[in-house]
């Protein structure tokens, strides 16, 4: 197993691309097998979970071939209908087929994700969705089966605005007979992405970005589609906190205001400068980080995607900030590893405090997720001395080679193999 070796302090400087965002891939992706045209995608980033969802797809007899970063998918025919627990189990967005098959085919086998990391996360909000549609729904041997000879349109109202699950309803409604309203919907960029590979694909959607979506279903969706998937909002983030953490100056290279939401008003809070220029961002990083309290909550408020990031920064802060993670419940998994590099961190529920200190000192610290183990990246590239990050598979799942772009900006920073 592969780990990753940091001798901090080094400033960074220069330009970084940013790739595309792997949570509009993957629901564009599972999107394609709603039509039997040929899909085109463009910006495809090269994470594991993409490949995870290829080889899901596989399953249902859809071929895909990607050269450098674009991925081409062949739905033409469906051969299977069923999304095993040995592929579901190591990625959760595997869920995302279970409407996109229930549409096409009119039967869904797809196994419970279970818990995660960062939580429970339950799927309840998806299942009781489609069974308003009209499907038939059970829950067996670890497995959801769904099935609906047709799906009827219907109003349906979430009561948390939970991103797959808008994607899920969504992608199943364009389909269904009639119109279907999601109120409470997720707002995310992402789920707008996914709404404008559907139009393409023939779906009348209308109202995506905002929090009632709006599908009128249509028979079949035949057009082949080419499209490009947006910039990754969560890697831009975490490039623009490697600029904070070490007072550098990054110019981020494919990227949009709309990516940020909060977020930038939360790092200009905290002291960076930051200007848009075409599809360009540069942020120059403070001597002294201001501590800023943020709460996650859905877009465009903080993302909880960045709140590890952001507990680095708020670690290396001039004075005592909190963080309150409304939308998952184990989500500070990163607070004890960076308290092992020195980080002055105390946990109470639902919220931290954060004492800044001024410098943190690198240690052997264990990646826990995908988003833990980016904070603690950003930890080491400021911490005085080594830092050594294990069990970094979960940065491949959703960073694609940040050491190497990391590296290209000027961080000490290697991938070694552990022995
Ligand atoms: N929830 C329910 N019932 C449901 C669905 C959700 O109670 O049926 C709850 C969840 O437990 C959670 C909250 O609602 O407390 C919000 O979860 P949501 O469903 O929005 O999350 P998700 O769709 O499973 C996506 C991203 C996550 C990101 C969250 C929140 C993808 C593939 N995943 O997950 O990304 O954290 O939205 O923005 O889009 C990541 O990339 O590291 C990641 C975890």
């Amino acid at each position: 197993m592969d780990k990753i070796v940091i001798r901090g302090g080094a400033p960074l400087k220069g330009t970084v691309t940013i790739s595309g965002s792997k949570n509009a891939t993957l629901p564009i992706m599972a999107a394609s097998i709603l039509g039997n045209g040929s899909c085109t995608i463009h910006n495809v980033p090269d994470l594991v979970d993409i490949a995870t969802m290829a080889r899901i797809m596989e399953r249902f007899g859809v071929k895909s071939e990607r050269e450098n970063h674009t991925l081409t998918i062949h739905p033409a025919k469906l051969t299977s209908w069923e999304a095993p627990y040995d592929l579901v189990r190591t990625m959760r967005a595997s869920f995302l087929v279970l409407g996109p098959l229930l549409a096409r085919l009119g039967k869904a086998r797809v196994s419970l994700p279970g818990g995660c990391a960062i939580g429970p996360r339950p799927i309840d909000m998806h299942l009781k969705a489609l069974e308003e549609l009209g499907a038939r729904i059970r829950v067996e041997k670890g497995y959801v089966e769904a099935s609906a000879r047709r799906l009827k349109g219907a109003t349906v109202g979430l009561d948390i605005p939970t991103v797959t699950g808008t994607e899920n309803i969504m992608m199943a409604a364009c389909l269904a007979q009639g119109r279907t309203v999601i109120e409470n919907a997720a707002r995310e960029p992402e789920v707008v992405d996914l709404a404008e590979f559907l139009k393409k694909m023939g779906a009348r959607i209308s109202g995506e970005g905002s929090s009632v979506i709006t599908i009128e279903g249509v028979k079949s969706l035949k057009r082949p589609v080419e499209h490009a998937v947006i910039p990754d909002r969560v890697e831009a983030g975490t490039f623009l906190i490697a600029a904070m953490i070490t007072r550098s100056r990054l110019t981020l290279q494919g990227v949009s205001p709309e990516c940020f939401g909060t977020v930038e008003s939360k790092l200009k809070e905290a002291g960076a400068r930051i200007e848009f220029h075409n599809n360009q961002c540069t942020i120059q990083g403070p001597r002294l980080v201001r501590a800023e309290n943020i709460t996650t909550s859905p877009y465009p408020g903080f993302p909880t995607d960045l709140q590890a990031q952001w507990m680095a920064l708020m670690a290396v802060a001039g004075g005592t900030s909190t963080i309150t993670e409304t939308m998952f419940e184990n989500r500070y998994m990163q607070a004890a590893e960076l308290m092992r590099m020195g980080a002055q961190i105390k946990l109470r529920g639902q919220s931290a405090v954060i004492k800044g200190v001024p410098h943190l000192s690198g240690a052997k610290v264990m990646a826990s997720d995908l988003r833990a183990s980016a904070a603690l990246i950003l930890a080491g590239l400021v911490a005085r001395g080594k830092t050594e990050i294990r069990r970094i598979y979960h940065l491949d799942r959703g960073y694609e080679r940040i050491e190497e772009k990391l590296k290209a900006l000027g961080a000490r920073i290697e991938r070694v193999k552990d022995r």
